[in-house]
């Protein structure tokens, strides 16, 4: 083929195309997918609270999924659920089950690092709801709780 001015042109614009389109496509795939999956998170048990005016109520006696520290749930109530998880005695966490990326609901905690993590891309959140890997750049709400014999009370008003 005799090289042209024109030749030459669109020789390079299939080789510039041919070298950016895979980038571009494959960090679209990164900002899209989970790279690492769940890890070792499991699914959350789902225990329910009672509502009573701003405060959900929930029972953590020896017969609650959350009784033993190390533990975590996911609490539904009337209006929604929280995410709660136990890491010393008489301490308990509870924040926001929606993610804060693209609002899925997150479903699973992984033991080993007390991270909770969001099954659509993978985002984990430590115990107090800060980002521990993204793609989410915000933290979780976190509420504010208490203890009353053996009632985990979370106030979500
Ligand atoms: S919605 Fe994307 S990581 Fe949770």
């Amino acid at each position: 083929m005799k090289i042209t001015r024109r030749n030459f042109f669109l020789k390079t614009a299939q080789s510039t195309l041919v070298l950016v389109i895979p980038s571009l496509f494959g960090s679209f795939l990164e900002s899209c997918s989970n790279p690492t999956g769940p890890g070792s998170a499991a699914g959350l048990q789902s225990i329910q609270g009672t509502t009573s005016g701003s405060n959900v109520i929930v029972n953590v006696d020896s017969s609650s999924p959350i009784s033993k520290t190390g533990t975590a749930a996911m609490v539904n109530f009337s209006n929604g659920s929280v995410l709660v998880d136990h890491p010393s005695t008489n301490v308990f966490n509870a924040l926001s089950s929606i993610c804060t990326h693209q609002g899925c609901q997150i479903n699973s905690y992984d033991s080993g690092s007390s991270q909770f993590v969001c099954p659509c891309h993978g985002s984990r959140f430590d115990v107090n709801g800060q980002v521990t890997q993204g793609p989410a750049g915000a933290p979780l709400q976190k509420y504010q709780t208490s203890i009353s014999g053996t009632q985990l009370i979370i106030k979500v008003g």
